[in-house]
């Protein structure tokens, strides 16, 4: 039943942002689920109401089954802890704490308090994945960081810098779109601007609530102003973070709609802190390789896709998939946990998280 509710919590992907993603399912006292919620987004009534309500009088002695820890604050919402003790819940089955300060471990002392029974860590792991993005913000402060490249196999991300190449598969396509999805925000660096002229957009055909938001590191501010993300800037928010001082530049793109973050886009921290100002909890981080290298050696990649394309480049001219400093040693070079592998088409996906990673 946890997994029900972690897969109900998952239809809010794309839509709950800066909010965690929940589910809850009630099961009556003689075994039978009378209940299911989906918390879809901010204001909208929160999933284990919405189970609650379905029950009606069979949530009485029954358990609730929910994805993440219920709240027992007034936010913008009354407390869900109140509203399971009112139905008569007698056991709530939770996989993890809510790492919201306002929230994290009230919630469940309020029904203990109130004589439900609570029950702590089972599908932990899921549902910490479910909600990492959510765990991110509240933990280290910050929006989470998902680097994705597509590469060949032997590590090159285009046949030339200055090139612009397809390497995926529709198919390896199609589940970056996924990912694009999933995201508050999608970054570049302005060399993939100037070479690639990206849309940048989420075009995986599932709703979402607030659009996908481009960011563009550019400190010579040297974004076309003929590029994609320009001439489209008005229907979709594109942040261009640079310490130029071209002003004649910037007004021009200011015209066109572009949202100017004055900062040294060098310094990731300060380009995060930017974005968690706009409430943006995720970016995903799609490269090229300096701004993929940057990310690694700030140690600032949560999470890191690699959509292998059964390919050899070879020569001297196509870039490998990351450059920055690099590391110095093999101690020092990011090595992956958790690893997960995928096909798509004739794609290979790794998925991992780089260890000193801790959700
Ligand atoms: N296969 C893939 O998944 C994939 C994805 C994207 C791109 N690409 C390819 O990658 C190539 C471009 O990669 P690239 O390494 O040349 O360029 P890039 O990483 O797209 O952009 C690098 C430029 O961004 C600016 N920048 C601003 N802040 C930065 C920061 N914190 N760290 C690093 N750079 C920062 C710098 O220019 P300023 O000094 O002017 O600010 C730098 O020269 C193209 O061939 C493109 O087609 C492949």
């Amino acid at each position: 039943m946890t997994r029900r509710a972690l897969a109900l919590a998952s239809k809010g992907v794309g839509l709950v942002s800066p909010n965690p993603l929940v589910g809850c399912v009630i099961v009556s006292a003689n075994g039978e689920v009378v209940g299911e919620g989906t918390y879809l987004y901010d204001g909208v009534t929160h999933a284990e109401v919405l189970a609650l309500e379905q029950a009606g009088e069979h949530a009485r002695g029954g358990t609730a089954y929910v994805s993440l820890e219920p709240h027992s604050h007034h936010g913008k919402t009354p407390p869900c802890t109140q509203a399971l003790i009112n139905a008569g819940i007698k056991r709530v089955v939770a996989p993890i704490e809510d790492p919201n300060p306002l929230v994290s471990g009230k919630g469940f002392q309020a029904l203990r308090d109130a004589g439900i029974e609570v029950s702590v860590g089972l599908c932990a792991d899921e549902a910490s994945k479910l909600n990492e993005k959510f765990i991110c913000w509240h933990k280290k402060s910050r929006p989470f960081v998902h680097l994705k490249m597509a590469m060949s196999l032997d590590g090159r991300i285009s046949m030339g810098s200055s090139v612009s190449t397809v390497l995926s598969s529709d198919a390896g396509m199609k589940r970056v779109q996924a990912f694009r999805h999933e995201h508050d925000a999608i970054l570049v660096g302005a060399n993939t601007v100037v070479v690639d002229d990206p849309s940048l957009t989420d075009r995986s055909g599932f709703d979402r609530r607030r659009k996908l938001v481009r960011v563009i590191l550019d400190n010579r501010l040297r974004t076309p102003l003929d590029a994609t993300v320009v001439k489209t800037a008005n229907e979709t928010p594109t942040i261009l973070v640079s310490n130029s001082t071209d002003q004649e530049k910037m007004k021009s793109m200011i015209e066109s709609g572009v949202d100017f973050v004055s900062a040294d886009a060098r310094d990731l921290s300060a380009v995060l802190q930017a974005l968690r100002e706009r409430e943006l909890q995720s970016v995903l981080v799609e490269g090229g390789s300096s701004v993929a290298g940057a990310f690694r050696d700030a140690g600032l990649i949560d999470k890191l896709t690699l959509m292998i394309s059964p390919r050899i480049v070879g020569g001297t001219e196509a870039p490998l998939a990351f450059t920055g400093n690099g590391a110095k040693s093999i101690e020092e070079a990011t090595t992956l946990d958790d690893i997960s592998i995928q096909r798509h088409g004739p794609d290979i996906e790794i998925t991992g998280y780089p260890k000193s990673f801790a959700r």
